[in-house]
C-alpha cells in the first residue's frame, strides 16, 4: 500500500494504473476509521481493480473550530486497518497541501438547493465545504467508481448532484449504514460518548424504527409523530435537534407523488451530536 501526502504521487500512481487498463475505486474519509469506513472500502474492491482512500480531516466544512480541533486525528491505525483491507494507495494531504492560498481565496463549489435545506440550513457553508474538497478529490484521484454512506443520507445526494450537474464521469454508489450490535449507526462521533451515554445511544435508532413502522403502516400526521419521537429521546437523555420525514429522492417535503420517505434524525447526547436515517416505501 502506498500512502503519500503529495498530490503528484497520486497523479503518477493513477496515471500508471489508467495505462495499464485498470478501473479506480475511492473513498474519500475523514480518518477515525471504523466498520463503517471499511465497507465502503470492500464495496469499491468489488467495482474496481484498484482502491484509493483519503484521509483529510477537511476545514472548510466544519462550522466551529473547536469541532474541527477536536476532530480525532488517528492516521497510524487508519492506515494498519486500510492495509488489512488491501487498499492500493492512501492519500492523507495536510491542510496546506489541499488550500495553500488559505480558505478564504479558494474556488468553492456549491449545489444549491439540495445542500441549502434541512441539515445544510441548520451549518451554513457545511456542504460546500464538503462538495468543494470532494470535486478537488475527484480531480486529483480521477476516480471511476465512489463510495459514500447512506449514513450521511443528505452528503450523498449533495454529491450525486454535483457529480451529475458537472457532468464528472464518475459512478457514486450509495452504501447502507453500517450499524452495530445493538443498532447504533457506527460514527467516528460515538467515540465523543461517555460509558452511560453509549447505552442510551441506540435509541436513537430505535425511536427512527418506530416513526418508519408508522409510516409503512400508513399514518400520515407527521407533526405528531413528530413531536411524540422528539418527546421519547428527550425523556431518554437526548437533546433533539431535529427529526424531518422527506421525499427519498428530492429531500422536498413529502408529497402524492412520493413513492419513498426518508425520516432524517439529529440529537445531541452529551457532547455528541448524533445523526441517522431510515427509508421507507409509502402505500
Ligand atoms: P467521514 O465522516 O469520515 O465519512 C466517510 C464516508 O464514510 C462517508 O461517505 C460516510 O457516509 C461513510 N460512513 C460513515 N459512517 C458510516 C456508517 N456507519 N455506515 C456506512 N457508511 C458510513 O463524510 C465525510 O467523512 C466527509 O464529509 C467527506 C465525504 C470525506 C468529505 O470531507
Amino acid at each position: 500500500m502506498i500512502i503519500s501526502e503529495q498530490i503528484s504521487v497520486i497523479r503518477e500512481t493513477v496515471s500508471d494504473w489508467k495505462r495499464q487498463g485498470l478501473t479506480v475505486g475511492f473513498v474519500p474519509t475523514m480518518g477515525n476509521l471504523h466498520q463503517g469506513h471499511l465497507t465502503l472500502i470492500r464495496e469499491a474492491k468489488t467495482r474496481a481493480d484498484k482502491v484509493v482512500a483519503s484521509i483529510f480531516v477537511n476545514p472548510m466544512q466544519f462550522n466551529n473550530a473547536a469541532d474541527l480541533d477536536n476532530y480525532p486525528r488517528t492516521l497510524d491505525d487508519d492506515c494498519r486497518a486500510l492495509a488489512n483491507e488491501a487498499t492500493d494507495l492512501v492519500f492523507c494531504p495536510t491542510p496546506e497541501i489541499m488550500y495553500p492560498k488559505g480558505l478564504a481565496q479558494q474556488t468553492q463549489v456549491s449545489v444549491p438547493g439540495v445542500a441549502d435545506i434541512l441539515e445544510g440550513a441548520m451549518r451554513p457553508g457545511h456542504f460546500t465545504g464538503v462538495a468543494t474538497v470532494v470535486s478537488m478529490l475527484f480531480n486529483i484521484v480521477q476516480p471511476d467508481v465512489a463510495c459514500f454512506g447512506e449514513k450521511d443520507f443528505q452528503q450523498l445526494a449533495v454529491i450525486r448532484t454535483m457529480t451529475q450537474d458537472l457532468c464528472l464521469p464518475i459512478e457514486i454508489i450509495g452504501v447502507p449504514t453500517v450499524r452495530e450490535q445493538d443498532g447504533l449507526a457506527m460514527s467516528s462521533r460515538n467515540g465523543y460518548l461517555t460509558e452511560a451515554e453509549r447505552q442510551l445511544a441506540p435509541k436513537l435508532a430505535h425511536v427512527m424504527g418506530d416513526i418508519l413502522k408508522q409510516l409503512a403502516a400508513g399514518e400520515n400526521n407527521f407533526t405528531q409523530m413528530i413531536e411524540s419521537a422528539s418527546n421519547r429521546l428527550n425523556e431518554h437523555g437526548f437533546k433533539t435537534d431535529s427529526i424531518d420525514i422527506c421525499d427519498a429522492a428530492t429531500l422536498n417535503p413529502v408529497s402524492k407523488e412520493t413513492k419513498q420517505a426518508v425520516v432524517l434524525m439529529a440529537a445531541f447526547l452529551g457532547q455528541a451530536r448524533l445523526i441517522d436515517n431510515g427509508v421507507v416505501d409509502l402505500q
